[in-house]
């Protein structure tokens, strides 16, 4: 039985744009597309771009991590969950999208080490679920939400497309397995697919930002201690390899992401890509960045390190730039937690629901 349906998928004749820059985003060619986790923070944003970019767009999500009101309001919503194997397939089968991009999974390094299990029936089993409604509804393409951290902890860095993917945390391996699926699907089903390896995503659109119920990614915990929410934030770990002892990311704007996944509709598109900007801040410098910006002082706890980080994750993602044509509008750090604390500071209980 399909899940709950609402929504009018019509669209207004006068496109508004309020995302975050004045840039244009044109597609050749409108596509009906199923967005799962669409009500989600990445998921959210894309949805965004999508419907500026003029194409039709269907958010399936089970409201668990989404928000209602982080649906945009001319995508038809249909609430779900994918781990119901009837449900999706009713879903996509009633959308006939072109494409299914599925950002749906969860993604969350510390909790994937103390339950594993949830990370394989989710991100692995009820995705399976979601490529047999691709199939059976005959979908071209799928675009997929991976991570850099199916590398595990590499040697080299910035880290490109050909290292080895030796996954430390259930989290990273339960995406590599996934990415293996799609290439049996691709080699069997015909189902195309672009798999991107995200780094950090971060930043926020003027209208959809980054609220988990319960937060531990560091940007918004950072902001909540500048907007007096919290005391203190943790760093986790001040006795890596790095120059200053914390750990070290690669944060990418969420509306660069989204632009790579609208680039990877068209249909000579295929592979696995990395998305980031290639260059690595650490806790502190991130911290340090937070405080100059939001000019609020910013407490901080030293702690032990978290299961499962691994020391510095950078990208190169050249191979996104040369074959996708993306260009990042948003690589600098300032620009990513600037984005961030305006949205923060408009919502600081995040959505209403
Ligand atoms: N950190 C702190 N204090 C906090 C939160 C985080 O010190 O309160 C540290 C972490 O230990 C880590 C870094 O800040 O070293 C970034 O942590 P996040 O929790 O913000 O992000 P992760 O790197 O753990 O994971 C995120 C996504 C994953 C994705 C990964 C890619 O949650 O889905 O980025 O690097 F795979």
């Amino acid at each position: 039985m399909l899940g709950k349906r609402e929504g009018l998928g019509e669209k207004s004749t006068q496109r508004f744009r309020d995302g975050i820059g004045g840039k244009e985003s044109v597609v050749d060619e409108q596509m009906k597309v199923f967005v799962t986790g669409g009500a989600g923070y990445i998921g959210s944003v894309c949805v965004e771009e999508l419907i500026h970019a003029g194409h039709s767009v269907t958010v399936f999500d089970n409201l668990i991590e989404g928000h209602r009101s982080a649906v945009h309001p001319e995508a038809t919503f249909v609430q779900g969950d994918f781990n119901d194997r009837q449900v999706i397939l009713d879903a996509v089968a009633l959308a006939q999208p072109e494409a299914v991009i599925h950002f749906a999974a969860h993604a969350l390094v510390g909790e994937s080490m103390s339950n594993p299990s949830k990370y394989f029936r989710n991100n692995v089993g009820a995705g399976i679920n979601l490529l047999d409604a691709c199939v059976a509804s005959g979908v071209g393409k799928i675009v997929f939400s991976s991570t850099c951290a199916t590398y595990g902890s590499p040697e080299r860095m910035p880290m490109d497309e050909s290292l080895l993917q030796k996954p430390v945390n259930p989290y990273g391996e339960s995406k590599l397995m996934f990415e293996r699926i799609l290439a049996w699907y691709r080699e069997l089903h015909d189902l195309e697919f672009v798999a991107f390896r995200y780094f950090n995503a971060a930043g926020a659109s003027v209208r959809f930002g980054e609220h988990h119920r319960v937060e531990t990614h560091l940007i918004p915990n950072i902001l909540k201690v500048a907007l007096g929410q919290k005391e203190s934030v943790a760093i986790f770990g001040t006795d890596y390899p790095t120059p200053d002892g914390t750990c070290i990311r690669d944060y990418i704007h969420i509306a660069d992401l989204a632009q790579a996944h609208i680039l990877a509709l068209k249909p000579e598109q295929t592979g696995f890509y990395n998305l980031g900007n290639g260059g690595g801040f650490s806790v502190r410098e991130v911290i340090e960045t937070c405080r100059r910006l939001s000019g609020r002082p910013i407490r901080f706890v030293e702690q032990d390190r978290r299961p499962g980080d691994p020391p510095r994750l950078v990208a190169a993602a050249g191979k996104a730039i040369s074959e996708l044509g993306w260009k990042p509008q948003y690589p600098q750090l300032d620009q990513i937690v600037q984005t961030a604390w305006n949205w923060h500071r408009i919502h600081p209980d995040g959505y209403p629901d």
